[in-house]
């Protein structure tokens, strides 16, 4: 590998930030974990240490490793210091392109020249995020998958100006974590949630229609198509925001109807039925 990655900066502690610091952090690459206020620092760093004993319990790392683990990240509450220094900049912030803007444009100014920027965006243009700094050829969309310590997917997203040598460095990095990369191009969706999302669309307009309950909906397919969990618990499991602001994001990109959010997810998260981080979406988890 032509440059490699030995050190790095995770903006956002959320659950795909607190997951993405974990796997590098596991495969003893310093990470720099950065968040807005010590309670979610902490909260992060909770998170981190349960899914770490949870691993250890399965006899998937041992106990070494976790303490090894935890002792690499190193907390920042100050995101210019925290980028500073670092080979590789991934940001998990909200999906909200006014975060990310003053995000991107902080980190430009603050990141040594070299460092590579990754945003993990499920759905805002890598392109355009990379227009905010001045590196677009140093910027790549590295898409995780949640829970990030289990699945080996990592979507990798060419921006219009990413430069070949960065791709190949962002590869092997994924490769190191025990992930498996895998290219696309810049496009609403990329590839994993232009398939995914419009199946969790339909599963939700079988249950406005009054096709099937979610319970039933799921069943099929788990039963008949073997997914690991049906569309409705997987849409609760993301969180119904962030599935309707993936549906309005194809929407709006291909102007075709076929992308339409059914009202009933419109409807939800009106209400404020968000599923599991609420407590309430298509299943009940109080
Ligand atoms: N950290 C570490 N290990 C974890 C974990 C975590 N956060 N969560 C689960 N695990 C481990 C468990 O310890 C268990 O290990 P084992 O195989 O050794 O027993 C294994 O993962 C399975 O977990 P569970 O036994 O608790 O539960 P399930 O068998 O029901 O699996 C699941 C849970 C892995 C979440 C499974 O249901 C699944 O794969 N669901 C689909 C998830 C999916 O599609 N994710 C993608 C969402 S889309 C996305 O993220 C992109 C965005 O842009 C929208």
């Amino acid at each position: 590998m032509s440059v490699q990655i030995k050190s790095v900066a995770v903006i956002g502690g959320g659950t795909m930030g607190n997951g993405i610091a974990h796997v590098f952090a596991m495969n003893r690459i310093p990470v720099n974990l950065i968040e807005t206020k010590q309670e979610f620092a902490d909260r992060a760093m909770a998170t981190i240490e349960k899914n770490l004993d949870r691993m250890v319990a399965k006899e998937k790392i041992d106990v070494e490793t976790k303490d090894a683990a935890l002792n690499s990240i190193s907390v920042f509450l100050d995101l210019r210091k925290g980028v500073k220094g670092v080979d590789l900049v991934i940001e998990a912030v909200p999906e909200n392109l006014d975060i990310k803007k003053s995000v991107w444009t902080a980190v430009d100014e603050a990141a040594d020249a070299h460092t590579i920027f990754a945003s993990n965006t499920s759905s805002i243009s890598i392109t355009k995020l990379a227009a905010l700094t001045k590196r677009p050829d140093k910027f790549i969309g590295m898409h995780f998958f949640n829970p990030v310590p289990v699945m080996k997917l990592v979507e990798i997203v060419n921006g219009l100006d990413t430069s070949e040598e960065t791709y190949k460095v962002v590869e092997e990095t994924s490769r190191l974590l025990g992930k498996t990369p895998v290219p696309v191009n810049d496009m609403p969706g990329f590839v994993s949630n232009r398939v995914l999302m419009p199946m969790i669309n339909e599963a939700v307009f079988a249950v406005y229609e009054g096709v099937a309950t979610p319970e039933n909906v799921d069943q099929v397919m788990m039963l008949g198509m073997a997914h690991p969990m049906g569309p409705l618990r997987l849409a609760d499991f993301i969180g119904l925001d962030v599935c309707l602001d993936i549906l309005n994001v194809l929407y709006d990109g291909f102007k075709d109807p076929k992308y339409r959010p059914c009202p009933l997810l419109i409807k939800m998260v009106d209400a404020g039925k968000l599923g599991n981080k609420t407590g309430e979406g298509f299943y009940s988890y109080s």
